[in-house]
């Protein structure tokens, strides 16, 4: 039977440009369509749609648009322009690329609603919902943070967090903020309406959802299995409303009400599919109910709950016929060095910088498989053990035996290759590409198809090896000087050839440029999985005249992987010191008012003190406190710190709110009454403060930016 795959990665947001977390995941999806589009043989045809689209609602995205005084729609369209350059050049080949903002997306998102209205499952509540005082507007979750209520992680946005993976509302967080004026939301009442998770036949119906086999890494069946509880005690009703303005899809008969993103976003999947039908002119509802069509998505390990609570919930109860189709791969982050990627820290990587250094898209590709399994584990990127990879696989191996061989028969036996193979040749072409009587293609493949692919690299690496134990051991550098020996060399360079064609078309579905070059020079038409299997290896090459070799693909040069990562963020070097004025005569100043300095230190003293410029985004009174303000402060950190000040005698939370400071930013953090403080601002006062009460805060010269490093 043909399996029909429908193939999909995460939506990304139309509000930047990708990333390389993208790439990754879009390289591995890609890695697996293109490995089910070469089973082309009978017995196991694929039909294979790969499609993905901009995710283009929600607040972030019309909050850009109009500081860029366009519509969302005009700024989605130019995201969307610009991500066609990032897809060829990492040669990820989706079928359709569409937008969540579009005709079908409205009428299949309104159609699941109206579904699942029916079946009682939308309930209306009227809740507190989160409103920014100072900008005057609902806070949509993302442009909430504050502290996860399950584990306590800093600078989580208010839906979920992406340390401990958990779904929350935004009221749960800790300490919020707003994300546009720091301030901290009000909340004010409005109606909402939600899709009713706690209800038991969620539960019951998730509960054996999940543990279907074959549909979820196991990793991730426990993970949700505790989401659910024992009884569904965990699952929370679902808010899917957003109050207007928003930029989404209007739900039915709630005027002034939108679909919140995360409910029309997955459906942006079927909208996708729907317009590749429609454009194909394919049937979608007849692809939908196919008992043959699979759905598989590829997403992250921070979007879970998303795609295995609530986008499972609602297909089975809309009575969708792809519930029953669906399995999801999850997959973890890419850390650099093993931590997460920092720009200010120079472990950011930039996919356009990549390409723009001319480097081989291929070289990531074949890095990235070499690296993936099947468990939702992160994927370290090492620059280092990049370069050792890619220059002892890719060149050292695998080019390396075409380089060696392929001039032999251009040159000696006018491009064509032996119509017969010595019983020796036949032996190690055995035995590279069978290992305990079996074909290695099939160990491979399942390895491809169960997304192991580092273990499938692993192994067409061991068939590599071989082959150049061959010729190591078969010389035709030497045979080719003795003309007695001609027919050996033809014998060894065909047998060569033939195990690197192989090799060829096992590491087709990770380098396609590759491959499809070495098909031309081997006169390959079209290279399917079924020419690695029996004797359609020999077959169609013995006696085969081949093209010209060119040379297929470059060493990394390891100035390359320097280049390609962010230079880290240095604090700006301190003004040359000015030829010095003379001094003027001082006044002495009256005895008694000027403390005694304290002892004398070392530089090494001073420099254990981390003071930075902080941003105080945020200032508020604290309850019950007579002294203290609570700071909220940037220090270029990327998450926001707490801090609790002593200088409520001297200023009003408005006079420093926007305002640089400097923080003491290695202070052990403090647990107060008031919640833990996270540093401490340095103020100038008097020595007797009694007599002299005045407090000042520092702040440093203009120019001075958050994180800066006073030294
Ligand atoms: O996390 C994200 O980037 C979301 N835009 C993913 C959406 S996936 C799907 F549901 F659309
Ligand atoms: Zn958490």
């Amino acid at each position: 039977m043909t399996r029909k795959l429908f193939v999909t990665t995460a939506l990304p947001y139309a509000n930047a440009a990708f990333h390389i977390g993208h790439m990754m995941e879009y390289i591995q999806a890609d890695i697996w369509v293109r490995f089910q589009r070469m089973q082309r043989d009978a017995g196991g045809q694929r039909e294979v749609h790969f499609v993905c689209a901009d995710d283009t609602h929600g607040t972030p995205i019309m909050i850009a648009a109009e500081k860029e005084g366009i519509t969302p729609q005009e700024f989605v369209a130019k995201i969307a322009a610009g991500r066609q350059q990032y897809l060829d050049g990492f040669h990820i080949a989706f079928d359709n690329w569409y937008s969540t903002d579009s005709p079908e997306n409205v009428e299949l998102s309104q159609g699941i609603y109206r579904k699942l209205r029916d079946t009682g499952l939308i309930v209306t509540k009227t809740v507190d919902r989160f409103f920014d005082p100072v900008k005057g507007m609902f806070l949509a979750d993302r442009n909430i943070k504050g502290e996860c209520p399950k584990c306590g992680a800093k600078d989580q946005y208010g839906d979920n967090c992406e340390v401990c993976g958990a779904a929350y509302q935004p009221t749960e967080l800790v300490n919020p903020f707003s994300v546009f004026t720091g301030s901290t939301p009000i909340l004010k009442p409005s109606e909402q309406y939600f899709f009713a998770l706690s209800d038991p036949r969620c539960f019951t119906f998730l509960k054996e959802w999940l543990n279907t086999p074959g549909r979820l890494q196991s990793e991730m069946v426990n993970k949700v299995s505790e989401w659910l509880g024992e009884a569904g005690e965990k699952l929370a009703d679902w808010d899917i409303s957003r109050d207007a303005p928003y930029f989404g899809i209007p739900i039915p008969d709630a005027p002034g009400k939108f679909f919140y993103v995360w409910l029309d976003a997955p459906v942006g999947y079927l909208a996708s599919l729907k317009n590749y039908c429609d454009k194909k002119g394919m049937d979608f509802n007849a692809l939908l109910n196919d008992p043959a069509t699979e759905q598989v998505h590829f997403i992250g390990k921070d979007i879970v709950s998303f795609h295995l609570l609530f986008w499972p919930a609602m297909l089975n109860f809309a009575q969708h016929p792809i519930i029953d189709k669906l399995k999801v791969n999850v997959h973890g982050h890419l850390t650099v060095n093993n931590e997460k990627m920092s720009k200010s820290r120079g472990t950011g990587i930039s996919p356009l910088r990549y390409l723009d250094l001319k480097m081989n898209p291929e070289w990531l590709r074949y890095y990235i498989a070499f690296k993936l399994n099947s468990k939702v584990e992160d994927l370290d990127f090492n620059g280092d053990d990049f370069v050792a990879r890619v220059n002892s696989d890719l060149i050292g191996k695998y080019v390396n035996i075409a380089s060696r061989c392929a001039g032999f028969i251009a040159k000696k036996f006018d491009g064509k290759l032996a119509t017969t193979l010595s019983p020796s040749a036949q032996q190690w072409i055995s035995r590279a590409l069978t290992v305990d009587g079996a074909e290695r293609q099939a160990s491979i493949a399942a390895n491809f198809e169960n997304r192991e692919f580092g273990k499938a690299l692993r192994e067409i690496m061991e068939i590599a090896d071989i082959t150049n134990q061959y010729v190591d051991e078969n010389k035709p550098w030497i045979l080719a000087k003795d003309e007695a020996k001609t027919a050996e060399l033809h014998d060894v360079c065909t047998a060569a050839l033939i195990l690197f064609r192989q090799l060829t078309i096992l590491l087709s579905p990770v380098l396609p440029q590759v491959a499809s070059r070495v098909s031309e020079f081997l006169h390959d038409e079209q290279i399917s999985w079924s020419d690695t299997k029996g004797a359609a290896v020999y077959e169609t090459m013995l006696g085969r005249t081949i093209g010209a070799y060119s040379h297929l693909m470059t060493r990394v040069d390891a100035k390359m992987v320097e280049d390609l990562f962010d230079k880290p963020v240095v604090a700006a070097a301190p003004a040359a010191p000015t030829a010095a004025a003379p001094a003027p005569a001082l006044d002495a100043p009256p005895k008694g008012d000027i403390e005694e300095l304290a002892p004398e230190i070392k530089i090494d003293d001073f420099t254990k003190i981390d003071l930075r410029i902080a941003k105080i985004v945020n200032c508020e009174q604290v309850d019950g406190s007579d002294k203290l303000l609570r700071l909220t402060l940037d220090v270029g950190e990327g998450r926001h710190r707490n801090v609790f000040s002593g200088i409520k005698s001297a200023y009003q939370p408005e006079q420093l709110i926007g305002k640089l400071t400097v923080l003491v930013a290695n202070l052990a953090p403090r647990k107060m009454k008031f919640g833990v403080s996270e540093g401490m601002v340095l103020c100038a006062s008097a020595a007797d403060e009694k007599a002299n009460p005045g407090l000042y805060v520092l702040e440093p010269w203009p120019g001075a930016q958050p994180g800066m490093r006073i030294r």
